[in-house]
């Protein structure tokens, strides 16, 4: 390979023969049109000829913003030269966010979320997710509550939604495998406890050990244990001067696992619980949508109690 070929390593590449292939510029165009992939997220696109061994290859560079759809285009390809002669850099598809199993396929970053009522910390994450804020999918919205809202937000954006009714005498593991059931054929890489109000089995918390995050509304471990409003008049009778939210990893022990981010809020003179609550909750919102694209990312590392960014 050419020296400023090398230098371009790091952008995705695939080599083709012209022109048996067909491929050139306008076809490439046409493609990013067809695929909705817009001028703008495309970072680079150039073909280069290059000899090698006496035969000439052409090598299309393209990076596209994010990779956004770089999967929908490596199968175009696939398409275009029928299986053969794409010389795709196998061993960049992890970095480039793809595996490839007889057709090129995006990983995805899979979330469910368990809640209890109104969602609107759930309806935060869908935000993100469908402005691409975090680069997952929510494969699956979890309620112990037939009447929660949360639950009719996830179906009004093509989210499965399910009611797990708890039975009567019930034990909290049993209940809990009845979750896992749902989860564990979804490939579930986090599960997101947004206003859950029940507590999880050690059965649960072990199985999904450092895949389970809490958004609790104080600045932890101040007023652990807490919930609703009751929370904020706390915060509000102890007389602090400041509040806020935490997002944590969940361990056996309830509003207790290692500290992934918190924000903090004033606590004003005039402030009611109501007031406190909905300042916080806007915080609430920022805080766990930055948590989950963290832990999508992978910047992320648990050490002891610590959460810490890695690299
Ligand atoms: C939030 O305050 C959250 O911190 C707590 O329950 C509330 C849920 O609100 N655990 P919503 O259902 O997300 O609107």
């Amino acid at each position: 390979m050419r020296d400023e070929l090398r230098e371009l390593a790091d952008l995705f590449y695939v080599k083709i023969m012209e022109p048996s292939s067909g491929i050139n510029i306008n076809w490439i165009r046409r493609e990013f049109m067809r695929l909705g992939i817009r001028d703008e997220n495309v970072d680079n696109l150039y073909i280069i000829n290059a000899p090698v061994s006496r035969e000439v290859w052409y090598y299309i560079f393209v990076k596209l913003h994010e990779n956004k759809k770089l999967h929908l285009f490596l199968n175009s390809l696939l398409d275009k030269l029928g299986g053969v002669e794409l010389g795709i850099l196998k061993n960049r598809l992890d970095a480039l966010g793809m595996y490839y199993d007889g057709i090129f396929r995006e990983k995805t970053f899979n979330i469910a979320v368990l809640v209890s009522g109104r969602g609107t910390n759930l309806q935060a994450i869908i935000d993100a997710v469908e402005n691409g804020d975090i680069r997952g999918k929510i494969v699956a919205v979890i309620s112990n509550k037939k009447d929660a809202y949360a639950l009719e937000r996830a179906r009004k954006h093509g989210i499965e939604a399910f009611y797990v009714p708890p039975k009567k005498g019930e034990s909290r593991e049993n209940y809990d495998r009845r979750i896992a059931e749902i989860i564990d054929p979804l490939n579930v890489n986090l599960i997101v406890l947004a206003g859950y109000l029940r507590i999880l089995s050690p059965w649960f918390v072990e199985r999904y050990k450092g895949k389970i995050i809490n958004i609790h509304p104080s600045l932890l471990p101040a007023f652990a244990g807490l919930y609703g409003e009751r929370v904020h008049r706390e915060v509000i009778e102890y007389g602090c001067k400041v509040t806020g939210c935490t997002v944590h990893f969940v361990d056996e022990e309830v509003d207790h696992g290692p500290i992934i981010l918190q924000k903090c809020v004033e606590v004003r003179d005039d402030d009611t619980p109501e007031t406190l609550a909905a300042r916080v909750l806007e915080k609430e919102h920022e805080c766990l949508v930055e948590a989950i694209r963290l832990i999508s990312e992978g910047a992320i590392e648990i050490s002891g109690r610590r959460v810490i960014r890695k690299g």
